[in-house]
């Protein structure tokens, strides 16, 4: 059986009703917005967020989720949805899912939009249900994921980035709301427990390993559904690049700066920075540091009883940095 299908098997119910009422979430009186999310549920990426949902509430439930746990997940969904249409806008990505990003298709300030849209209906999802203690979960990664994504422009135009920074910017950006998966599928089922935190920090290892495994597929040429090597194009300096720069020579870091800064229009050049990152351990560094990452988030799934929604957690922490997309 191929790996996604054997993570879902204990949650196909589940997910099979999440995209029912996740699409349902979406709809609106207005005509140009309603083809807008027909054109993005058509797409749909590989909802891993859903499925952290669903698999942390069932491992700490005795396999029971509730209406809070399908409310969580359609949330957590439509944000992740709203801030990818927005990511592609400031990343200035014409493809997303295989297809053209919605900023190709309808323009920025359409996508701006939609994505406004899209995380209000997210918001308003909770309130609507009284579920204010989802609500904070959420609104808190909400916030983060500005700040981290704004972090991370801050530093493309300075070029001063740190590992350290760099950790930072991909915790908010993607490991909270990740992290914001768990400790929500977590509080829809057992509210007051320590499970919840338990999780919520499970949730952000993992989040920190599923970002350092995007940053690895920029570098990469495999076709993953978005474009590669947009990264520096966007002065976006990840792991890779930060720890090759500081290990390499005044010299050689002067070149990789002035590539980054003046040339990274510059195919040619983009390529021989890649080249660069690589031929100097760039690419073996980040995925040490991922799978430590790794390593970290399985230990702390140790302490829980052996059941199939924990196995299906286990291969989820392994997909997420073994993924081919
Ligand atoms: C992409 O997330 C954005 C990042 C945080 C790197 P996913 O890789 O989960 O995107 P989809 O939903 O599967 O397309
Ligand atoms: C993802 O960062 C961050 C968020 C979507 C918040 P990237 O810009 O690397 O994500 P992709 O590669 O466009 O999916
Ligand atoms: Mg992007
Ligand atoms: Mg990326």
């Amino acid at each position: 059986m191929k790996i996604v299908s054997q993570i879902k098997e204990p949650i196909n119910q589940e997910m099979e009703l999440f995209e029912k009422k996740f699409y349902e979430s979406m709809s609106s009186k207005v005509a140009l917005l309603n083809r807008i999310t027909y054109y993005i549920v058509n797409r749909k990426g590989k909802q891993m967020r859903p499925m952290f949902v669903f698999l942390t509430a069932k491992l700490l439930n005795n396999g029971e989720v509730n209406e809070r746990t399908y409310r969580g997940a359609s949330v957590i969904e439509l944000i992740h949805t709203a801030t990818l249409v927005h990511d592609d806008v400031v990343d200035d990505s014409n493809k997303r899912r295989g297809f053209f990003s919605v900023n190709a298709l309808w323009k920025n300030k359409i996508a701006v939009l939609v994505g406004d849209y899209l995380l209000s209906k997210g918001l308003l999802l909770s309130i609507d249900n009284g579920d204010f203690d989802l609500l904070r979960i959420i609104s808190v990664a909400v916030r983060e994921m500005s700040e981290g994504e704004l972090l991370q422009i801050e530093k493309a135009r300075r070029l001063d980035i740190t590992e350290e920074v760099y950790y930072d910017i991909i915790r908010q950006k993607t490991a909270t709301l990740i992290a914001a998966c768990c400790s929500l599928g977590a509080c829809s089922v057992k509210p007051d427990s320590p499970d919840v935190e338990t999780f919520r920090k499970f949730g952000e290892l993992i989040g920190m390993a599923f970002q350092i495994k995007d940053d690895l597929f920029d570098y990469g040429e495999e076709r993953i559904g978005k474009p590669t090597g947009i990264d520096i194009k966007e002065q976006k300096m990840t792991l890779p690049l930060i720890y090759v720069l500081n290990k390499c020579s005044k010299t050689e870091k002067k070149w990789l700066i002035n590539s980054i800064k003046n040339y990274n229009k510059d195919k040619k050049r983009v390529k021989e920075v890649i080249s660069f990152v690589k031929d100097n351990g760039g690419l073996e560094y980040a995925v040490k540091k991922m799978l430590a990452y790794k390593e970290e988030a399985l230990a702390l799934l140790d302490t829980y009883p052996d059941s199939e929604y924990k196995s299906s957690l286990v291969l989820m922490v392994n997909y997420v940095v073994d993924r081919k997309k």
